[in-house]
């Protein structure tokens, strides 16, 4: 017992050390580029666009494809709120019709931008890189599975290093997978096959709806051996986590997976290692309950001074 306390005490530590203070994106300051996306926004954040025919000199209303429509606020929450459309895109967009060839254009990849740039190191994007190329993702399709299937390139927003409640960081990892995996349109991108439902795949789980937004995807679905900040390699089915005491226990493993980010966290509303030592107490059920945590800490703080007790009468004994 006191091993294991004392074993997610070290993990927890060592993550809250090797955590950085402050992102590099500005999320205060009005968003670089808000004048010159106006123009896309105005026909790529409406169901309808309208644009002056020069042929007929008549102003048409058309249907936009539902897939091409964005959420200005989403874009502007995100990691690349200070870029312009066409900073990925061709400038050639800014005219409209679009040119058809347009759609031939190349996308840059993550790492044509952040790899091998010690700006971003904190990140890692190179080990992402080969954890996802392990992933069954990977592994079971061509290219077309890339990193931006699950980094919308219009809203990917990084929860886990900002002020965001588990709740919060749950709910927006899960939908990345479900947004696929319960959705036909985007599933079939990839895959000719069509699955069941997550919920009938997940049916072996007593309250499905509780679970989904108390637990992310990954902490079941990656090897729980991974260190890595945001899991990536996802492994074959056969491996995933089906035993209920892997999380229903003192111990459990969301310690070292999910409930780290609570942590960071804590730090900030507190700034104490206090902190750290009351939410290694975090079981399921049991968090908020405020003697369970002084036990906790009693429990280490005596466990430390046993420890000393004992190297004492060791070294009086020589
Ligand atoms: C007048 C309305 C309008 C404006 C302004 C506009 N678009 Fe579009 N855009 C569309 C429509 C309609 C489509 C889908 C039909 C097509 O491809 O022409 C589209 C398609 C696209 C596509 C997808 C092409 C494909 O098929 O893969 C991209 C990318 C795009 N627009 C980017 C932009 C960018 C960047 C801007 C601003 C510089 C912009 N658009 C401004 C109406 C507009
Ligand atoms: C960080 C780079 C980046 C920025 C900034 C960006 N896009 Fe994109 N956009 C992409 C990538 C990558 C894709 C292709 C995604 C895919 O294949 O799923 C894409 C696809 C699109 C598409 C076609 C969607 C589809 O399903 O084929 C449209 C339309 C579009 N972008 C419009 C915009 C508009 C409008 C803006 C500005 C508000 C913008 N983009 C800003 C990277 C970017
Ligand atoms: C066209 C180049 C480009 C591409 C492609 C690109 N990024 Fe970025 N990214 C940047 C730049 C530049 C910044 C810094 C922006 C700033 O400081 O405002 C950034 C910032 C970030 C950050 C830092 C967020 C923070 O809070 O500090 C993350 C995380 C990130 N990008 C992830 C990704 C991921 C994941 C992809 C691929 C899915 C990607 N980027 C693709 C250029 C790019
Ligand atoms: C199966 C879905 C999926 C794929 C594919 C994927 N990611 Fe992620 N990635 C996520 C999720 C979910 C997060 C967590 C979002 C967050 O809070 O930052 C994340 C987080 C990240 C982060 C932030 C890590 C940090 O330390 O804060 C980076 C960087 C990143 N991914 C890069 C990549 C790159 C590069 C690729 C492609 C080689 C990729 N991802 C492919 C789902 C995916
Ligand atoms: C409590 C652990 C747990 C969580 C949380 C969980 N899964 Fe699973 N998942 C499993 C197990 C166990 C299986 C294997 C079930 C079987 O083979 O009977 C599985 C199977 C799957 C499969 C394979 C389906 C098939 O038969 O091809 C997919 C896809 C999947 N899960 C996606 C997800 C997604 C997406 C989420 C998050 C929304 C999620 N899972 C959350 C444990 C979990
Ligand atoms: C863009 C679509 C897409 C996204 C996003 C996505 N997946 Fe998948 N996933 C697939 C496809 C396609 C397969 C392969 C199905 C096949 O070919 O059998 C798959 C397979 C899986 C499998 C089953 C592997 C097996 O053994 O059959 C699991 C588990 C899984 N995904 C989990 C996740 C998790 C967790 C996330 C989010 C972090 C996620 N997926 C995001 C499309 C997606
Ligand atoms: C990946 C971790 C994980 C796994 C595996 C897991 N659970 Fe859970 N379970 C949770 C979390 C987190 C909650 C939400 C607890 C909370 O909010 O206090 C929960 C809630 C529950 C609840 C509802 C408790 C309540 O307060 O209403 C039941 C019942 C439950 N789980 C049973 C099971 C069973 C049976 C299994 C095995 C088939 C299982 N769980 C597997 C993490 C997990």
């Amino acid at each position: 017992m006191h091993k294991k306390v004392l074993l997610s005490l070290i993990v927890i530590v060592f993550f809250w050390l090797s955590l950085p203070a402050t992102s590099l994106v500005d999320y205060k300051s009005e968003p670089a580029n808000l004048e010159s996306n106006k123009h896309c926004f105005d026909c790529h954040s409406n169901n309808i666009y309208q644009y002056e025919n020069e042929n007929t000199g008549k102003v048409e209303r058309k249907a936009m494809n539902p897939n091409f429509v964005y959420n200005p606020d989403d874009f502007y929450k995100g990691v690349h709120r200070h870029f312009a459309c066409t900073d990925c895109h061709s400038p050639d967009y800014e005219t409209f019709p679009h040119q058809a060839e347009l759609r031939l254009e190349e996308m840059y990849s993550c790492l044509d931008c952040h790899g091998g740039d010690p700006t971003y190191a904190q990140f890692q994007f190179e080990l992402i890189d080969d954890e996802f190329h392990k992933s069954v993702h990977s592994t079971k399709h061509d290219e077309s599975f890339n990193c931006w299937m699950c980094h919308n390139p219009h809203s990917y927003t990084n929860m886990t290093r900002s002020d965001f409640k588990i709740s919060e960081i749950v709910s927006y990892h899960n939908k990345t997978c479900v947004n696929c995996h319960d959705n036909n349109i985007h599933f079939q991108r990839i895959s000719d096959s069509l699955k069941p439902s997550l919920e009938v795949i997940h049916s072996f789980l007593p309250n499905y709806k509780l679970h989904f937004s108390a637990v992310r995807c990954i902490e079941c679905h990656t090897s729980q051996e991974d260190t890595m900040w945001v899991a990536h390699n996802i492994l074959e089915k056969e491996f995933a986590v089906k035993k209920c005491v892997e999380c229903h226990s003192s111990n459990t493993m969301l310690i070292s997976s999910l409930y780290k980010y609570q942590n960071i966290e804590a730090r900030r509303n507190r700034g104490t290692l206090n902190a750290v030592l009351i939410n290694e107490a975090y079981v399921i059920g049991a968090n908020r309950n405020i003697y369970v945590n002084y036990a906790s800490i009693a429990l280490f703080f005596l466990t430390l001074l046993g420890i000393a007790i004992h190297v004492f009468f060791r070294i009086k004994m020589k």
